[in-house]
């Protein structure tokens, strides 16, 4: 296929997504529709969906399964078997996109076999522009490509690729609504995902995300409100509220203590329990603090990204704050927190990354001493202004950076379970295990994994476990009797 027949697809621009607009979004409660053509679409189909990346990407999925139960789609977990592939993915880093490109790769065998089977790819590559001509040109077996401002229109988007037997391209670049009616089919029965906010304005010079997600929007605090207490109607123990940085919820509706005033709403719903992600330390306020000291329900678990330690690599990256910020943070957070949890991001070995630099990184950790760190080697990002920064250091020198941190991750990691040995902890219950059914599993109100033995255990139940043994990612324990 030439440049010229991509002409006729309205291709995504990373140039368009950068842009901010001043008004407000528009909330919309009516987008979502059915065309009397696409209806019962799926009745007799079943569709395979894959989801790639965080939790904004599951949070889509259980729209978009929401969306194909209502079109009359069933799930398989074969791809044999499937009428429908969807893959739901992520551009964070470049490893990520070149899974998923192996994985369409692999798919090729199955469209010859059926013609008829429909392969989407949607998410956050889909929005990069680079990407979908890769796709255009050299996957042919892709039929129907969708951007992450365009779920709410599946519906039609199906029924043009499955009736016009076309290639279909539906990619916004920027978000127009907020949309506020689509189908869902949450995945798990007792713990829900709730999109508090949409898209980033942080624009971290390493990051993709803010091209692919689009300008931040927050929802309205009465319809986040009524989203938890029909789940907690629906018998949910948790919540987890989502954004890309929780902080700074509600700036664009005219808030200043948005997230704390959202937060102090949710605890008072009365749901068992309220996580949420992801915190950028810059928008953290002491009154989120103190909301978070306060009530029971919030648990006592902050994911906290540093990304690097030094001053001069934070500033390259736009973090907006310097090594000491982040620690003053984090000792007014542990403080008002008793037994606060701690977790974090790093990156290594981004553009001219000095040993020096690297050893700071090393300091925060031996500082913070997380409970868990999620590590990576910088990832160039098409797009971003870090990508045309100039960087001298070998590959060979940051994977060793990255095995020097992870050590010390997992050192502090086994340092933190310890604590637990012998003590007693709250679990909710995520079911059996899959090996030993007399084995359950879940988590503690610091986000940690449990393995425990008990008897007349349910799935979803907040039980007390006593803990016995630590490894450096799980605990074990007994349930114990009341
Ligand atoms: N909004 C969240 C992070 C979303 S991306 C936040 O700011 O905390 C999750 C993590 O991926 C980031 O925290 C960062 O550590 C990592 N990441 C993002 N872009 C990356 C890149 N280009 N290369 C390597 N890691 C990256
Ligand atoms: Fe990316 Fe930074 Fe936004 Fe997080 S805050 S999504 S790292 S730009
Ligand atoms: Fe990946 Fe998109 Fe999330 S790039 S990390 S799926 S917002």
């Amino acid at each position: 296929m030439t440049m010229n027949k991509l002409d006729k697809f309205d291709l995504p621009s990373l140039d368009e997504a950068r842009k901010r607009k001043k008004e407000r979004f528009k909330v919309r409660k009516d987008l979502f529709k059915i065309p009397d053509l696409a209806k019962d679409i799926g009745k007799g189909r079943h569709y395979y969906l894959r989801t790639y990346g965080c939790q904004a990407n599951v949070r889509d999925s259980e729209n978009i399964a929401g969306i194909l139960k209502e079109l009359g789609y069933d799930e398989t977990l074969d791809l044999n078997n499937a009428d429908l592939i969807l893959l739901n993915t992520c551009a964070v880093r470049q490893n990520a996109e070149e899974k998923v490109l192996g994985e369409i790769g692999n798919l090729k065998k199955l469209k010859r076999q059926n013609p008829e089977l429909i392969i989407s790819l949607c998410g956050c590559m889909a929005q990069e522009e680079g990407i979908v001509k890769t796709i255009l040109r050299k996957y042919p077996q892709v039929d129907l490509i969708f951007g992450t401002h365009n779920i709410y229109h599946l519906p039609e988007l199906l029924y043009r690729t499955m009736l016009e037997k076309e290639r279909v391209v539906e990619v916004f670049s920027k978000p127009g609504e907020i949309i506020e009616d689509l189908p869902s089919k949450r995945f798990t029965p007792f713990k829900a995902w709730v999109n508090i906010m949409y898209g980033c304005d942080k624009f971290c010079s390493y990051c993709i995300v803010p091209y692919t997600r689009g300008q931040e929007r927050s929802r309205d605090m009465e319809d986040i409100l009524k989203e938890i207490k029909d789940l907690i109607a629906e018998g949910y123990k948790e919540v987890c509220l989502l954004g890309q940085n929780v902080n700074a919820y509600g700036k664009d509706l005219g808030m200043e203590e948005g997230f704390a005033t959202l937060l102090e709403a949710v605890a008072k719903t009365g749901i068992k329990r309220i996580r949420f992600m992801t915190s950028h330390p810059y928008n953290f306020t002491d009154h989120a603090i103190e909301i978070m000291g306060q009530y029971q329900n919030i648990m006592p678990y902050v994911h906290l990204p540093l990304q690097s330690g030094s001053d001069t690599i934070l500033k390259k990256m736009n973090r907006r704050y310097t090594s000491e910020d982040y620690k003053v943070l984090f000792d007014k957070l542990k403080k008002a927190i008793p037994g606060c949890a701690f977790t974090t991001d790093i990156i290594v070995g981004f553009p001219n990354e000095s040993d020096e630099d690297f050893l700071k990184t090393l300091e925060m950790v031996d500082y913070c001493k997380y409970d868990n760190a999620f590590t990576f080697i910088y990832s160039r990002r098409e797009g971003t202004p870090a990508a045309s920064m100039e960087d001298t250091i070998a590959p060979e020198v940051k994977e060793k950076r990255l095995a020097i941190l992870n050590k010390k991750v997992g050192e502090y990691a086994h340092l933190a379970n310890e604590r637990f040995l012998d003590q007693v902890v709250e679990v909710l219950v995520d079911g059996p295990s899959k090996k030993d059914p007399s084995v359950f599993s879940g988590y503690t109100k610091e986000n940690k994994l449990v393995n425990f033995k008990g008897e007349g255990v349910k799935c979803g139940d907040i039980v007390k476990v006593k803990i016995v043994a630590t490894k450096s990612f799980s605990l074990d324990g007994n349930l114990l009797k009341e």
